[in-house]
């Protein structure tokens, strides 16, 4: 999704933007472009495609002048992209410039509204309306200030917007709504970005603006108001993440090096969870009386997350007995859901920013549920709105494709059905202890998984060619195979599909033919049975077999399968935890085989903050 940055201080300002830029590509992004304010005069340079093309085209931002200034990663919602509908966009005077993420719902009848009035559009997109309608207010309020809080009133949908204006370049004015946008406090500077992979560089002192605030970036302050025009006091968080932890570390992807990164995520999530065998939940204000009060459990995810939720529901239900429900976000709103004060709802998000779960979040708790959520980025707009937040530790993660965030969204997801299930005296001392220790122990087991990584290699070279893929599993295996077949289609763009086994015989095993590949996955020991069943199944037709299987069950899939991929045994619930690295990698070198962009893949944002 879109990202914007914003730099005033002392130094010249376009390298710093064209820096900061550079560090939110992975946000996902089509064209880009920068503003800078140089006394009365603003400069901007926008280019379609890549940062290399604004950088060239910019000599690495030397070519323009000034110490303040605002930029611009664009992920097309409205108008193709290219130059013209990059941001920034200029007012029709060519005083103002503004960068907006997100989408204004009302700019159809706003830009009628201003052509009524004489104002020439040179874009197609919703954005330029706001910077038009800032320029209308300008000229008869004589404040940017004043001109802002009118558009802010007018305009409709979600956005977070950086401004410069030609008649006030000592500051940045900035708004949000619905969309992410964070200050940064530097030394004599002063930084707006979308998030803080953009900053670190520069400041690890940064506060969050929330919803309805409006703020005025000096080099030497930031004034926040709120919706009223009323100065508000912001908190500020410290960053403690290294640098390089947003970097690729010699890996060639950031994808591999965050599948990697696994074992450690693991270890991240689970060790803080764990004191003398117990898990534990600080804060986590969730007894035994409130746990019984509960009617239902309603899961509310997008993407992979809501393959998480998938797993959730297997889990929790088989814990503690709840009805679970998983609904992805961005039908909840809209389904009528049966949610009140007795249901608990469990968001998952990596971003913790993404537009559809934001919503739907809001949608459950005004009907009176109570919002725990399972959230990557610390201080994200859905960890602050929940009632409690359950991190997941995971250190940022830059590749679109998600996979550490997933483990380690799975890992806190199945501990806090532990937890639960022991509060509500479920489990038995041996049962409690036997999971608390096969827990502690997937961080290892995840280390194995990944020694396994050149046979993965081999096998995605084998079979990269196909054009399309069938991953078939039941229970956790089938919620397992959502994930794999995600994975694979949205960084090598090979169609794959992901059924239930027991669903082939309804209809899919009709596409079986001589050639199709099947990613069969039979880890869940209590199904092994009926997954090999399947297996036969589907070789009988003709298909290429790659399965996933313990390392117990190994030498019986060998006897079907053309070829095995292992994990090592655990407890059932915890298997996703470490089939999911294998589908992970399988995932990687198919597309690295087949050349494609694996950390950017097309169409796709890290951060979907458009519904
Ligand atoms: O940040 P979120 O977890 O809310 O994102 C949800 C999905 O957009 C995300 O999981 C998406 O499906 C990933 N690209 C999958 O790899």
């Amino acid at each position: 999704m879109c990202g914007i940055v914003g730099y005033i201080g002392k130094e010249p300002a376009a390298p710093i933007l064209l820096g900061g830029l550079k560090r939110l590509e992975y946000r996902g992004y089509d064209s880009a472009g920068i503003c800078v304010a140089d006394g009365g005069q603003l400069h901007v340079a926008k280019a379609k495609g890549r940062l290399e093309n604004l950088s060239g085209m910019t000599d690495g931002g030397r070519t323009l002048p000034g110490t303040v200034g605002i930029g611009h990663t664009r992920w097309a919602t409205h108008g193709e992209p290219n130059d013209i509908n990059s941001h920034p966009h200029l007012s029709e005077d060519g005083k103002i410039a503004l960068v907006h993420n997100g989408i204004i719902e009302n700019y159809l009848e706003l830009r009628e509204f201003l052509e009524r009035k004489g104002v020439r559009f040179t874009s197609e997109t919703d954005s330029e309306v706001v910077a038009q309608l800032l320029e209308y207010y300008y000229k008869k309020t004589d404040t940017v200030l004043g001109a802002l809080y009118m558009v802010l009133h007018r305009i409709e949908g979600a956005y977070a917007l950086g401004i410069v204006c030609a008649d006030a370049p000592d500051r940045i004015y900035a708004a949000r709504k619905d969309a992410p946008l964070l200050l940064g406090y530097g030394e004599g500077c002063n930084f707006i970005a979308s998030d803080v992979t953009a900053l670190v560089q520069h400041t690890r002192e940064v506060s969050y603006m929330e919803d309805g605030e409006v703020a005025v970036v000096t080099a030497d302050g930031i004034t926040v108001l709120n919706a009223m025009e009323l100065p508000v006091a912001k908190p500020r968080q410290h960053i403690d993440w290294e640098i390089s932890a947003a970097e690729k570390g010699g890996y060639p992807h950031f994808m591999l090096k965050e599948i990697m990164e696994e074992p450690e995520a693991m270890r991240r999530a689970i060790s803080p969870r764990i004191k003398d065998g117990r898990l534990v939940f600080d804060g986590l204000q969730l007894g035994r009386t409130e746990l019984e009060n509960l009617r239902n459990i309603a899961v509310i995810a997008c993407g992979s997350s809501y393959h998480v939720g998938m797993m959730g529901k297997y889990n929790l239900e088989s814990l503690t007995r709840i009805p679970v429900e998983v609904t992805l976000a961005s039908e909840f709103r809209y389904c009528d859901p049966i949610v009140d004060e007795r249901t608990l709802a469990i968001v998952i998000s990596q971003s913790g920013e993404t537009l559809d779960t934001m919503a739907a979040m809001r949608e459950a708790k005004a009907r009176g549920a109570r919002i725990l959520s399972i959230v990557n980025v610390v201080g994200s707009s859905i960890a602050r709105e929940s009632d409690d937040v359950l991190y997941t530790y995971a250190g940022p993660e830059i590749a679109v494709a998600t996979t550490k965030a997933y483990s380690t969204q799975l890992a806190v997801l199945d501990m806090l059905g532990i937890h639960m299930a022991d509060t509500l005296g479920l489990l038995t001392a041996e049962r409690y202890d036997a999971l608390v220790c096969a827990l502690q122990r997937l961080p290892e087991q995840l280390d194995a998984v990944l020694a396994d990584c050149e046979n993965i290699k081999h096998f995605a070279s084998q079979y990269f060619n196909h054009d399309s893929v069938f991953f078939i599993g039941r229970n956790l295996d089938y919620a397992l195979g959502l994930e794999g077949s995600l994975k694979l289609k949205e960084i090598s763009y090979i169609h794959s599909e992901a059924y239930a086994s027991g669903e082939l015989k309804h209809g899919t095993i009709s596409l079986i033919e001589p050639g199709t590949l099947v990613v069969a996955l039979g880890t869940y020991a209590p199904l092994f049975d009926k997954a090999m069943s399947n297996v036969v199944e589907v070789k009988a037709r003709g298909a290429s077999v790659l399965a996933l299987t313990t390392a117990q069950q190994r030498g019986q899939m060998e006897k079907t399968a053309d070829a095995v991929m292992t994990v090592p045994d655990t407890e059932p619930m915890f298997l996703p935890s470490l089939g999911v690295v294998p589908l992970q990698l399988f995932a990687y070198y198919v597309a690295l085989q087949r050349g494609c962009d694996i950390d950017k893949p097309r169409n796709l944002a890290k951060s979907v903050t458009v519904e």
